[in-house]
């Protein structure tokens, strides 16, 4: 835990410094996971801020704290939201979320039918994920575009990948499709919101006030 107030924003040219450091620490923090990660260069890094691509967190003195960006695949049909990274001195203290929620925000609002997917070995990422509304899915149900799976020949885990003929890995593929959530939308039954100050919450008491007292007067009758 740690005091840090972060700024949490689509990134730009003015963050295009950050993205040597981001991408040392993406590899380092895969290195000591000892998981499979696929690799990015700064000039890809640079290149997602300049489109408005990413999203980044900085502490209020403007150190690097966090990073995550977008990519499109099957021309717009999926977008993943890939190479999420806290700066370790920095973690546990809810920073990842902020990041999540900015980069699913972002992807909503230039995207709004894309079905956003991500893959994770990582249990924070996938309660984040499942927050979000992410579902975990077969790798069947992600993107065939061929260029989003050739990002994981970099990946320690690769030969694994193509061992299942791209059908299975040790990454969980978690999906939001926003189709799917509109039809269940639309499924579910009206619910009333039992708001304290509402009328209908003001006459339901009544009824049960007034079923209570002749409750307990045809008592006192009685006894
Ligand atoms: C994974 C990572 C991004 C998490 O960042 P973070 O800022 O520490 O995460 P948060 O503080 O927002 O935690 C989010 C949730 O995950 C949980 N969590 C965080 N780290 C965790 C861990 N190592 N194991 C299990 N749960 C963890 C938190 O308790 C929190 O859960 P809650 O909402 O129920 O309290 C960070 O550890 C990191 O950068 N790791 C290296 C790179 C990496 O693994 N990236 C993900 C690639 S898919």
């Amino acid at each position: 835990m740690n005091n840090n107030t972060f700024i949490v924003c689509v990134a730009d040219e003015q963050h295009t410094r950050f993205a040597e450091i981001i991408c040392t620490e993406m590899a380092e923090s895969a290195k000591a996971r000892g998981t499979g990660i696929a690799k990015r260069t700064p000039e890809y890094i640079l290149q997602k801020m300049q489109e408005g691509k990413a999203v980044i967190a900085l502490t209020s003195v403007g150190t690097w704290a966090g990073f995550c960006y977008i990519e499109t695949w099957g021309h717009g049909e999926y977008v993943a939201n890939s190479g999420l990274i806290v700066s370790p001195q920095f973690r546990k203290s809810g920073l990842a979320k902020m990041i999540k929620e900015k980069i699913f925000e972002l992807s909503r609002s230039k995207y709004p039918h894309a079905k956003i997917f991500g893959l994770t070995t990582g249990l924070a990422v996938m309660k984040i994920n499942s927050d979000l509304g992410y579902e975990p899915v077969t790798y069947s149900e992600l993107t065939n575009d061929d260029e989003f799976w050739k990002g994981c020949q970099s990946c320690v885990n690769y030969d694994i990948l193509m061992s299942k003929e791209r059908k299975n890995c040790l990454c969980t593929a978690m999906l939001y499709d926003p189709a799917e959530k509109e039809i269940r939308k639309k499924a579910e039954p009206v619910k009333h919101s039992f708001n304290k100050e509402s009328k209908l919450f003001e006459r339901l008491m009544n009824i049960k006030q007034i079923s209570f007292l002749k409750n307990l007067k045809e008592n006192i009758k009685i006894f």
